[in-house]
């Protein structure tokens, strides 16, 4: 009888198998707002705050690389006021980032063209990418005024001022040296790419990147994404049969 009342152990996820590399889609902040009858403004300071929470908890269980797609380069179409409330709230966390550095020890580096961001939010930018880039625990990338096709005709200028100029592969060019190209030159793909929110497309994200990436959808808002629903995604993700285009083993 005693055994009817026992609460079912939760189910959880491998240490040993986790994604090296998670990528995040941070949608529905404003579905969030206008479910509260907030301003979409209020939705995004949410979303930050989830984001400050899961990145806490990628470092925590030793996620080694964490990507967010934080403004994108279609985002500009947005009022102004929205455009600038998320530009502030990237400006404060990235205070709190360079006031908290030397004990997260979290390494940041920054995804799209931030050459025509204010001189302040570029100033903290290259502040905490030089300033963080000697700490090796989890790399957070925060992806901003970034579009995957971009990302690629830029690859693809800069290969060819690269040529032309003779320092880049003149033989045959391969997916590898192309792939140096990249914001992402350094690091692996991601594993996995995790989208809230209902919508089920990449949206111009890592479109190099994705090309065997898991893709995990669900139906939570944002701001309401936390700790536990992480666990969910890589239970999700453990359950997949990656196969890279070979055959089951
Ligand atoms: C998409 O939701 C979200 C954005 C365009 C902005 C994301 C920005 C943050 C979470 C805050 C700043 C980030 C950091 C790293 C501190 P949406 O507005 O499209 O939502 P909707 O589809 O419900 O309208």
């Amino acid at each position: 009888m005693f055994s009817l009342f026992r609460k079912r152990k939760q189910q959880a996820w491998e240490p040993d198998r986790l994604p090296r590399h998670i990528a995040i889609i941070m949608d529905g902040n404003g579905r969030w707002a206008a479910r509260r009858a907030l301003p979409r403004t209020a939705g995004h300071a949410a979303g930050a705050e989830t984001f400050r929470r899961v990145a806490t908890y990628c470092k925590d269980i030793g996620i080694e690389y964490l990507t967010v797609y934080a403004f994108s380069t279609e985002n500009w179409n947005r009022p102004d006021d929205e455009i600038g409330a998320i530009m502030q709230l990237l400006e404060k966390y990235l205070h709190e980032a360079l006031g908290k550095m030397e004990r997260d020890k979290v390494k940041m580096k920054f995804f799209g063209d931030v050459t025509i961001l204010t001189p302040e939010l570029r100033k903290l930018i290259s502040d905490t990418e030089e300033l963080s880039k000697k700490f090796e625990g989890v790399q957070v990338n925060i992806c901003l005024n970034y579009g995957g096709r971009d990302e690629l005709v830029r690859a693809a200028e800069n290969y060819a001022k690269d040529f032309a100029a003779g320092v880049a592969p003149q033989e045959k060019l391969t997916e590898r040296a192309f792939s140096r190209y990249m914001y992402s030159a350094d690091i692996p793909d991601p594993d996995f790419i995790i989208r809230p929110s209902g919508e089920m497309r990449l949206s111009n994200f890592l479109l190099w990147q994705s090309a065997y990436s898991e893709l995990y959808f669900t139906d939570v808002l944002w701001p309401d994404f936390n700790e536990r629903e992480l666990d969910r995604a890589i239970i999700a993700f453990q359950e997949r049969d990656r196969r890279y285009g070979g055959l089951k083993t």
